[in-house]
């Protein structure tokens, strides 16, 4: 043992490889991943340290950031751009040339240290930015939409509306225009704006909290919202007519999903006795005469849910909450996997992301970016080292997976933008 190690040093072998194991951050599990009873075995090469890997490319925000919980990004769809915003101002990276291509300043005003949050979408490059603080009750928020060219700068005005949303919400465009702000400023309404008019705003008016998250069932005309007077509501789309208001959690709600296939959709609450996953069969509800629903699927919770995905085809349902994520069978309700950490209370796992159809699950844990494939029983970390400065408990992460150009990755708990090339 003692000369193969010390052969290994002179090779300069061990050295390297200790000390790499050494330095990274990873989470101390109870239950891992697992296929066919054996638990999941990292990946070649991982757990990968920030910058200690030839396929890191990092985006930063070019000063200081004051308040890093206000910085953010988003990814275009073609994977052609990066926009980044803090509170005040955006900046569109070409991701081919990995150059800034314009900075500009946004028409709110600051407000304190808040979140913010963004989405892009499509060819038309349509940016939706808010602001929301929290610090402060009832909070303060803010939005602007604007249009990049096809080269990245802002093209047209920037419009200010109405309510904000946050990180919870991932798909916020519907029908490639139409989409959900919620009102966090003791209105306890929602509004639904249309980017090509924005005259014809709905608002959705029935709530006595404010409302958390809002999602658009993928096919037929509802709208769904999580508000944190505990209520759970479907809206008609067209009309903006409540149409659905399900039984209180007495918690705060959060989240909002629907399946992609429309069948199914969940909503979580937070604090309380009602915390966990609520998940609801359309099926068994009637809009109609807005009767009672059955008895819910309830996947019971230590602690708040945030972040829960069904995955493509609708099979799974994954969820996370601090320290723990689970994965479910919707056709038999079973927990089929469970990753579970040592430290129950000190970080939030959050951005639930499937990948590949239900081959491989992401998220983000620990200042980290955690991935698992189903069907090679390998996992994957890309994350901090002892010596980084990062947010453990960060809630901010949003992780991209844009495979055109071979990358995974996104906004860390660094407050910077980093891609890896996806393992294949
Ligand atoms: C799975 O592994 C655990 C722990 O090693 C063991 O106790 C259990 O019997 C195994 N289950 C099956 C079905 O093999
Ligand atoms: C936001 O970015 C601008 C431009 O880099 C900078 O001047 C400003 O101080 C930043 N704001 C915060 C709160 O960090
Ligand atoms: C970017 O595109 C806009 C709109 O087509 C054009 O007006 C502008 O000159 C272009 N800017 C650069 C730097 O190419
Ligand atoms: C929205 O209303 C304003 C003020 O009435 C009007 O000038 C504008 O043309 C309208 N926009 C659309 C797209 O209808
Ligand atoms: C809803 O309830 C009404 C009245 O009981 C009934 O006529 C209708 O068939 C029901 N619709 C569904 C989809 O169950």
């Amino acid at each position: 043992m003692v000369v193969l190690s010390s052969l290994a040093v002179l090779l300069g072998l061990f050295h390297v490889y200790s000390v790499a194991q050494a330095a990274i951050v990873t989470v101390d599990l109870t239950s891992d991943f697992k296929k066919n009873n054996a638990s999941a075995k990292w990946a070649p090469g991982h757990p990968v340290e920030w910058r200690s890997s030839a396929d890191e490319i990092m985006f930063e925000w070019p000063l200081q950031l004051q308040y890093a919980g206000r910085f953010t990004g988003h990814v275009t769809n073609d994977a052609k751009f990066l926009i980044m915003a803090n509170e005040s101002y955006a900046q569109v990276v070409s991701l081919d040339t990995r150059k800034s291509v314009s900075t500009f300043a946004l028409n709110y005003l600051s407000r304190g240290e808040g979140r913010m949050t963004s989405i892009y979408v499509g060819n038309g490059y349509d940016v939706i930015i808010s602001g929301v603080d929290y610090t402060i009750n009832p909070a303060t928020e803010a939005t602007v939409t604007f249009r990049l060219s096809a080269n990245g700068t802002i093209a047209g005005p920037q419009t200010v509306l109405p309510g904000s949303f946050t990180n919870v919400d991932k798909e916020l465009l519907h029908r490639k225009s139409r989409f959900v702000l919620t009102n966090n400023e003791g209105k306890n309404v929602a509004y639904v704006h249309d980017l090509n008019n924005p005259n014809t705003t709905l608002t959705l008016s029935g709530h006595r909290d404010a409302i958390i998250s809002a999602a658009w069932a993928p096919y037929g005309r509802y709208i769904a919202t999580a508000a944190w007077d505990g209520i759970m509501k479907l809206w008609d789309e067209v009309t903006g007519k409540e149409l659905y208001s399900f039984p209180s959690t007495n918690a705060q709600n959060w989240l909002t999903r629907f399946s992609p296939d429309g069948q199914y959709f969940l909503y979580t609450a937070g604090n309380g006795d009602g915390r966990g996953v609520y998940i609801y069969n359309m099926d068994d509800l009637n809009l109609t005469t807005g009767a009672p629903p059955p008895e819910p699927w309830l996947i019971k919770a230590d602690n708040w849910v945030r972040s829960g995905e069904f995955s493509p085809q609708g099979d799974y349902v994954a969820f996370a909450s601090y320290g723990l994520v689970e994965v479910y069978r919707t056709s038999d309700r079973q927990l089929v996997q469970r990753w579970a950490a040592e430290d129950k209370t000190g970080f939030e796992v959050t951005d639930i992301t499937w990948i590949a159809g239900s081959k491989r699950l992401a998220f983000r844990a620990y200042g980290g970016l955690e991935m698992y494939d189903f069907e090679t029983n390998l996992k994957y970390r890309w994350g901090p080292g002892e010596m980084d400065h990062f947010d453990a408990g960060v809630a901010e992460g949003s992780t991209f997976t844009p495979l055109n150009r071979g990358w995974i990755g996104g906004r860390e708990s660094d407050s910077t933008f980093k891609f890896w090339k996806y393992p294949a």
